[in-house]
C-alpha cells in the first residue's frame, strides 16, 4: 500500500510504503517527511534580512546546480556521473524551495555548462569547496532568521550540504587509494 509523504523542507511528495531514510528530492532527513495531511505551506512574511539571505542562497544553489550538471556532463565514470546528476537535481530542488519562500518563478538552470574541469579529482575538490561555502553561508543565514520556518529550512540544508561534503571527502579518499 502506497502512502503519501510530503517533505517539510522542499514540499515534494514521496509515494511509498515507508518513508525513505532521506528525502529523495532535497536530501532532508527522514524526520521531515511527514504524512501528506500534516504538511503546511511555507507561507511566511519575510523580514528584510531573510529576504536578502534567501536571495543570496538562491544564487549559490543555482551556481552549484550548474556546476553539478557540468560535472555530470564531463564525467564518464558511471558512479561519479550518477552522483553528480543526483546532486545537480538536489541543488535545483533547493533553488526551487527558496523560490517558494521568495514567491518568485524558478530561474532557469543551465544544464549544459562547460565551465568545469574534465578531471575527476579537480571536480571533487571544487565540489568540496562549494559545499563548504554553502554550509558557511547557510549557518549564518539560519542564525539571522527570525521566522521559525526559514530558520528550520536553513538548518536543514546545512545538514544536507554537510552530507554532500562528507560524500565528496569519501570519494576523494577512495580515489587516493586507487592510485
Ligand atoms: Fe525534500
Ligand atoms: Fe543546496
Amino acid at each position: 500500500m502506497l502512502n503519501v509523504y510530503r517533505c517539510w523542507i522542499c514540499g515534494e511528495t514521496y509515494l511509498g510504503e515507508e518513508p525513505p531514510s532521506d528525502c529523495p528530492f532535497c536530501g532532508a532527513d527522514k524526520e521531515f517527511l511527514k504524512p501528506g495531511e500534516e504538511y503546511e505551506y511555507p507561507d511566511v512574511e519575510l523580514t528584510e534580512i531573510s529576504k536578502k539571505n534567501l536571495e543570496a542562497a538562491l544564487e549559490l544553489e543555482v551556481d552549484n546546480a550548474t556546476f553539478y550538471f557540468c560535472a555530470y556532463n564531463r564525467s564518464d565514470d558511471p558512479k561519479e556521473e550518477g552522483m553528480f546528476k543526483r546532486l545537480a537535481k538536489v541543488e535545483s530542488e533547493h533553488a526551487e524551495a527558496i523560490c517558494t519562500f521568495l514567491d518568485i518563478d524558478e530561474p532557469k538552470i543551465n544544464k549544459k555548462s562547460e565551465d568545469c574541469s574534465h578531471h575527476l579529482p579537480d571536480l571533487l575538490r571544487d565540489a568540496e569547496e562549494r559545499e563548504t561555502r554553502a554550509i558557511k553561508h547557510y549557518s549564518k543565514f539560519a542564525e539571522e532568521a527570525e521566522e521559525p520556518r526559514v530558520k528550520e529550512f536553513f538548518e536543514a540544508i546545512v545538514e544536507i550540504e554537510t552530507d554532500h561534503l562528507e560524500l565528496h571527502a569519501h570519494e576523494i579518499e577512495e580515489l587516493g587509494e586507487e592510485h
